[in-house]
């Protein structure tokens, strides 16, 4: 079976500080953008990639595909101020699909097994996202006082890819923009319809970056993986 993928990257990375979009940042010379675009390049499952780019930004990211040899890209519409907004221009580009995930283009990490095992559970259940079991001791503050300790075992921290049939998705976002609710996910929109979501676990490198510590990080990740 095979999955289309939408990876939003019309941000502006303020919380980066690099005066550009981080997503052209490098992680061992190469930018971020094109760790993550090669993943699904060289994913056969993957059958058409669209892309969520500035404007002002396509003549750069046209050159970074020919450099990169990314020939999956099928659309690179324009983005919106929020990222919701830019994976709903995406998704109004996409007349047909199956499955369909949206990834994060800062998430440069992710794993093909994760990919996979998404795709599967979204073509069975219609929609599953990926995530990991929260690590520390979570407490709900208020005004700077520990009101309580929240039970960890039912928590989770959620990431990118989330996958979705593709009906429920496109369903999902038309309510929203009917509604003007704006979500921090995906997940959020197919939520509010009263639709179950599966979760799939991830893992731990399956990072968004962010900050300049993530480069850090990612650089690491990235040596040893090559060994
Ligand atoms: O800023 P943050 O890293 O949380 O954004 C997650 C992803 O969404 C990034 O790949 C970013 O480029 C993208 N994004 C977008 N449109 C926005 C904001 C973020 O495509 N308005």
């Amino acid at each position: 079976m095979q999955y289309d993928v939408i990876l939003p990257a019309a941000g502006s990375g303020k919380r980066m500080g690099a005066g550009k979009n981080k997503l052209f940042l490098e992680l061992l010379n190469k930018p971020i953008l094109a760790h993550t675009l090669t993943v699904f390049q060289d994913d056969q499952a993957c059958r058409a990639i669209y892309l969520a780019i500035k404007s002002s930004e396509k003549t750069e990211i046209e050159e970074l595909l020919a450099r990169y040899s990314i020939s999956k890209v099928v659309a690179m519409p324009v983005g919106g101020d929020e990222r919701q907004y830019s994976v709903n221009a995406c998704v109004k580009q996409i007349r047909a699909a199956d499955v369909v995930l949206v990834h994060d283009a800062a998430r440069p990490f992710i794993q093909q097994e994760t990919i996979h095992k998404l795709m599967q559970k979204a073509a069975t259940h219609g929609a599953a996202i990926a995530g990991v079991r929260a690590k520390d001791t979570m407490k709900r503050v208020s005004n700077g006082i520990i009101e309580g300790t929240v039970n960890r075992e039912d928590l989770w921290m959620i990431q990118t890819p989330q996958a979705f049939n593709f009906e429920l998705l496109r369903r999902a976002q038309q309510q929203a923009e009917k509604d003007g609710f704006l979500g921090t996910d995906e997940s959020m929109l197919v939520e509010r319809l009263g639709e179950v979501v599966c979760m799939v676990e991830s893992d731990y490198e399956n990072v968004k970056i962010t900050t300049k510590e993530d480069l850090l990080f990612g650089e690491a990740i990235l040596n040893r993986r090559r060994g």
